[in-house]
């Protein structure tokens, strides 16, 4: 009996010592990731998801450093809401009907090589952050190919970021926060002659608003003009590795409602075969290559979810015939 109380008393100790350790790590994680929440019901929520997703990461974790799993993963901005939350937050992309891109792209080499990174100049590159509350990676990544292929263009390694904010205002024609792709920030640039890209200097983000602000003037501009665009097959991962290789920085749809894209922290990513929600999210494909570690041929991509998440913002994704990339593929054909 003396037994059956000491255990029992102990188990309780140990009950309050690691609830109050859950309660210091959700305080420090809300400090970390700066999170602020309007009443103690939506708190109570956010630690709910909070800790369910660290246990997830856990058990994932386990079979990462047992090299069962090919890639890690991590708490991060996401990790207090639920998937379907995430899911919701980034819907699936609607597409116009037509497109302006009169000019045919300029060709790829023929033969791509078995690697490339469009970085290896040592080009400083960050990850933009388009926040948790606006879906407008389609900004984001139009924002940041410009910006690599002047870059590379122009041998400027250390490029000025431009203003995803500006496209998301000024071309976001109302749904810049939920459905828009990046082909409609590309026709607005292309069928108004000299509209020029703004740096963020200019146009500062607010990624803290769900819906986009009033298209605001702007004096001086990054006098990058895209020209024209270019658009590859959906699946054809053959002719992207071909434009990649050549220098473009091709944007690419791809679904991120899993549990694993959203706390993806390195490694090379490997979707699930069945997804539990259809979401979108535009990411920059950057190069490919493969990796010894897993033995996995991967997809080099820079997302927009900012430094917290990822690889410093990067992401490696399996490349593999069955599970091609190449959706909705669309790229900065030619800048002036
Ligand atoms: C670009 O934006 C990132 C993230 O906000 C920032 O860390 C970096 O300093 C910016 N780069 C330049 C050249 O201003
Ligand atoms: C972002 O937008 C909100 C709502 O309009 C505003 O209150 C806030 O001051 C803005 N923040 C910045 C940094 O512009
Ligand atoms: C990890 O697993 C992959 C595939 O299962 C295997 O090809 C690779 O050699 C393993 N790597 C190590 C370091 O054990």
């Amino acid at each position: 009996m003396l037994k059956l109380l000491l255990c029992c008393a102990l188990f309780a100790g140990g009950y309050a010592f690691n609830h109050g350790q859950a309660q210091l790590d959700f305080e420090a994680y809300m400090r970390d990731f700066h999170k602020e929440y309007a009443n103690s019901a939506e708190q109570n929520n956010a630690q709910y998801y909070y800790n369910y997703h660290k246990n997830l990461i856990t058990q994932h974790e386990a079979l990462a450093n047992r090299n069962a799993s090919s890639y890690h993963v991590k708490l991060n901005q996401f990790s207090d809401i639920r998937l379907k939350t995430f899911a919701a937050r980034l819907p699936q992309s609607v597409y116009p009907s037509n497109s302006f891109h009169t000019m045919m792209p300029v060709p790829p080499m023929d033969q791509a090589p078995p690697q490339f990174d469009m970085l290896a100049n040592t080009m400083t590159l960050t990850a933009q952050d388009q926040g948790t509350v606006c879906s407008s990676s389609w900004a984001y990544s139009l924002a940041k190919s410009v910006q690599i292929m002047n870059a590379l263009q122009t041998s400027n390694m250390k490029p000025l970021n431009i203003s995803a904010q500006s496209l998301i205002d000024c071309a976001g024609m109302g749904t810049g926060c939920t459905t828009q792709v990046p082909q409609i920030g590309f026709d607005y640039l292309t069928q108004n002659p000299g509209t020029s890209l703004v740096t963020e200097t200019e146009y500062p983000p607010n990624n803290s608003i769900n819906h986009e602000g009033m298209c605001l003037p702007t004096m001086t501009a990054s006098n990058i003009v895209v020209e024209s665009y270019g658009i590859i097959a959906d699946s054809n991962d053959n002719l992207l590795m071909r434009y990649v290789a050549s220098g473009f920085p091709v944007i690419v749809e791809y679904n991120p409602a899993t549990f694993g894209f959203m706390h993806y922290s390195s490694g090379v990513y490997v979707p699930p075969v069945h997804a539990q929600a259809s979401s979108s999210q535009f990411l920059v494909i950057l190069g490919y290559g493969h990796d010894t570690q897993s033995n996995l041929n991967y997809w080099r991509a820079v997302n927009s979810f900012g430094s917290t998440w990822g690889e410093d913002g990067f992401i490696k994704i399996v490349r593999s015939p069955t599970q091609p990339i190449a959706k909705r593929a669309i790229f900065p054909n030619t800048l002036i």
